[in-house]
């Protein structure tokens, strides 16, 4: 799909939006949601999204904007090692409509205790696993 995105002209792909999910009540044998599947975000789809966001970066060489269970500043350096140039945040957002303040802070602190002078540096900059 984001070769197809990148081919088209795409200026840049971002990804991932929610996963489709379910909850049932076992008590009442009902789906816990109205639309009986619904979109789970957070901290839940990190590992997920993280993938799909490393994956993309290996296959296309437009920006990618990674998202999907960020609330730390290490789950953003997560996602740009993992080859996202920028992040956003979403769910987080509604348990502290500051997160991305606090967020923004945090990845300075990051940085500066890690000795990385630009925050772009880390992008895609994901070490070899073993062998
Ligand atoms: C309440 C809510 C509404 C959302 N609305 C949209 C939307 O209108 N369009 C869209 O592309 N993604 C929408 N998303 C998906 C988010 O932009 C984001 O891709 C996803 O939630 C994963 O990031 P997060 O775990 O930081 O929330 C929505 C997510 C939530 C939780």
């Amino acid at each position: 799909m984001a070769r197809i995105c990148a081919a088209g002209g795409a200026d840049a792909v971002s990804l991932t939006n929610t996963f489709l999910a379910m909850s049932i009540d076992t008590e009442t044998r009902t789906p816990r949601l109205s639309n009986v599947t619904g979109g789970l975000s957070g901290p839940a789809i990190k590992p997920i999204s993280l993938r799909m966001v490393y994956e993309t970066a290996r296959a296309v060489s437009i920006p990618i904007l990674g998202m999907g269970g960020i609330v730390t500043p290490e789950d953003a350096v997560e996602f740009l090692l993992a080859g996202a140039t920028a992040v956003q945040v979403g769910t987080a957002s509604y348990a502290d409509p500051r997160a991305v303040e606090r967020l923004a802070r945090g990845l300075d602190s990051w940085c500066r205790s890690h000795q990385v002078e630009r925050v772009a540096s880390l992008t895609g900059a994901l070490e070899n696993p073993k062998g």
